[in-house]
């Protein structure tokens, strides 16, 4: 792992630590940003991403007014190179996590997420009742030469103050999942990502 991959993890936690929230660029590598968006887009183009419901299982529902994204679930065992690469980042970044805070993270879960230009996700929270599981979020952006006229924000909203972050390719965002509420706003081009979930399984 590379020094500076070891400062993003530690600015990352250290605002998670103190603001419930951290942020970096170049988290992802560019080339893994590339290979993963063009992974998105195949998805997407060949009709195999789903519609993004909100709520689990019995309760699932899709809900075009509090959420437009379109997701696809990725593999940890996945063949390729870059979803595999991916995997590894989060893996390493879960280890340091796990050995830096005791944070006793066992598990994980990741989905490709495009936005339709226009389309968005009302301010939520993004653990569940019934699942208590997910700890962290961590969500990394895929989009190309993104300019803050293009829309698409991600606005999280804190306890005396509301942070906006714009959907940079390489760029990580980690929130504590019970307590932040956020927005992903309206975009006038699609907007695409990786969001996912840190999680704690009791036995
Ligand atoms: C989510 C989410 C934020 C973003 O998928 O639950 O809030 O910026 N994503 O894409
Ligand atoms: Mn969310």
């Amino acid at each position: 792992m590379s020094d500076s991959q070891i400062g993003n993890y530690e600015s990352l936690i250290d605002g998670l630590m103190t603001q419930n929230f951290g942020l970096v660029d170049n988290f992802l590598s560019e080339d893994l940003v590339v290979g993963l968006r063009n992974n998105l887009i195949k998805l997407y183009d060949h009709g195999k991403m789903h519609p993004a419901g909100i709520g689990k299982r019995f309760s699932y529902q899709r809900n075009l007014k509090v959420r437009g994204d379109q997701i696809f679930w990725i593999d940890k065992h996945s063949n390729d190179p870059y979803e595999q690469n991916f995997v590894e980042q989060i893996q390493a970044f879960v280890e340091y996590l796990n050995r830096t805070c005791y944070t006793g993270i066992n598990d994980f879960e990741f989905h490709y997420a495009y936005y339709e230009e226009g389309s968005f996700y009302k301010r939520h929270l993004d653990q569940f009742k019934v699942d208590q599981g997910r700890k962290f979020s961590l969500v990394t952006y895929l989009n190309d030469q993104w300019l803050e006229t293009d829309g698409g924000k991600l606005s999280l909203y804190l306890d005396d103050q509301e942070i906006s972050a714009f959907p940079l390719g390489g760029r990580a965002v980690l929130f504590k999942s019970d307590e932040v509420e956020h927005e992903v706003h309206a975009a006038v081009r699609p907007r695409m990502s990786i969001a996912g979930w840190l999680k704690v399984h009791k036995p």
